[in-house]
């Protein structure tokens, strides 16, 4: 058997031999025997736009692997910190490396005054933290200059740096500035989650002391949020990367992608859902209105690429009775679990294959751990900007083409301008 397609153009019999190359087949290749005719694939369902050695996903045996690692053995044993050293370089970082790392990132959490003074808060009082984050970040362009230097390679790796540490200290801002409380400047001395929960949470205490289990946890849900290979927004950020701007308005493209609820909007939609929902009583007559099929979806259910359990949902679940442990079980919980348990053995949701996906669970333990959901895509953005990072670098070093797709014209025919009067 030859690894390779041969396809026809039935008009004029000519016949092309294509390898298959990594599971693909190369679209160029195919367009030589087909200039003109393009492939017609809305939301790049069967489209690969890159080749990419970072992220490893097998929807349908419920695999996820940052840079050949399995995510459950990450979560386990790994901190989202190592896990950024290891998608942005390929390795783990040995002790030296991560001691360097570590003292770059913890570094660089300060931003410039005139970001928060001047520019966070000039927003309306009730500006969406998710909103404000997106134009903040967006904003940090106009701060490094060197940004636009991205075949430099020191200057590259300084804006990841400030980008990875940054995020946290934007994303608090955003959160105080929501509910009237004053900034609070990082504390250069606390662990990366420890710290964020310290810009969050801290009131007049000299030091604030974040509850170790609740630390960890924001940790380890870092880690299982910092990639998933080409989702919506880290494509948002390899298609704006790509016509060569600077990673700070790539990074607020993507987290603009990011706030869909399609997308990291999701776990926000859960909670929404399950208030709505009210009691374990109502569930039953919740999922018939999910399988009536008028519009309503059974939120945090259902993936582009999963279809099995999202291994991330099995240990978001998990994580979830470690923080309820602490905080006291979050009363919609019941709800999820009844949800989960119908909906699993359910001929309409088994047959779509669809499974609780990332963001089920993750939702009940923020809103546990006292975030308002406004915060929850925020919470989100931070993590997932080093894998944005990571492909936005792997894309520049690919020496990629600028993203510029074909379409299919449906439009009108030629026809003549008529003046406003003779319409
Ligand atoms: N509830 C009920 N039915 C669903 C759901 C759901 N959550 N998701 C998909 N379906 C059904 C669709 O109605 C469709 O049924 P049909 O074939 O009878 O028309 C079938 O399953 C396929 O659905 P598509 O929309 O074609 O699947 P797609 O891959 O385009 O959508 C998506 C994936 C957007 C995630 C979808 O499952 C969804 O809307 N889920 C709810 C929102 C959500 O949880 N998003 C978070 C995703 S994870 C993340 O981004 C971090």
């Amino acid at each position: 058997m030859t690894d390779s397609i041969t396809i026809t153009d039935n008009r004029s019999g000519e016949s092309i031999e294509i390898p298959i190359m990594n599971g693909g087949v190369s679209a160029s290749e195919w367009s030589k025997l087909l200039p003109g005719v393009w492939f017609y694939d809305p939301g790049f369902m069967s489209t690969a736009a890159c080749e990419s050695a970072i992220t490893y996903l097998d929807g349908e045996a419920g695999i996820l692997r940052y840079r050949g690692y399995p995510i459950e053995q990450l979560a386990e044993n790994s901190t989202y910190l190592e896990v950024a050293y290891l998608l942005l370089h390929g390795e783990l970082p040995t002790i030296e490396q991560y001691a360097i790392w570590k003292n770059e990132i913890t570094n660089h959490t300060f931003i410039h005054e005139n970001v928060r003074k001047r520019f966070l808060e000039g927003f309306h009082y009730d500006a969406h933290p998710m909103g404000m984050l997106v134009s903040a970040v967006a904003a940090l362009s106009t701060f490094y200059l060197d940004a636009k230097e991205i075949f430099d390679p020191g200057s590259r790796n300084k804006q990841i740096i400030r980008l990875i540490a940054k995020m946290p200290t934007l994303a608090a801002a955003a959160h105080r500035f929501s509910v009237g409380m004053p900034f609070v400047y990082p504390d250069n001395s606390l662990d990366f989650a420890d710290n964020f929960l310290s810009m969050l949470w801290k009131v007049a205490e000299p030091r604030f002391e974040a509850n170790p289990v609740l630390a960890h946890a924001l940790d380890v849900l870092f880690i299982l949020h910092a990639d998933h290979e080409q989702n919506c927004s880290t494509t948002a950020m390899r298609v704006v990367g790509s016509s060569h701007s600077d990673p700070y308005s790539a990074t607020a493209a993507a987290a603009a992608a990011l706030y869909g609820p399609r997308h990291g909007g999701a776990n926000e939609a859960v909670i929404r859902m399950l208030t709505d929902i009210g009691t374990i009583d109502n569930v039953p007559d919740f999922i018939a209105t999910v399988k009536s099929g008028h519009g309503q979806r059974l939120q945090g259910f259902g993936h582009r690429v999963y279809k099995s359990y999202d291994p991330r949902a099995k240990i978001v679940k998990q994580i979830a009775y470690e923080v309820f442990e602490v905080t006291g079980k979050n009363p919609l919980l019941d709800i999820a679990l009844k949800l989960e348990e119908i909906a699993l053995s359910d001929e309409y949701f088994t047959s779509r294959h669809l499974y609780p996906n990332v963001d089920f669970y993750s939702g009940l333990i923020y809103q546990a751990m006292g975030f308002p959901m406004e915060m929850f895509t925020v919470l989100f953005s931070i993590p997932r900007t080093v894998g944005w990072l990571a492909h936005w670098q792997e894309m520049l070093d690919q020496d990629s083409k600028i993203a510029r797709p074909r379409q299919l014209y449906i439009g009108s025919e030629p026809r003549d301008y008529t003046p406003i009067g003779g319409r």
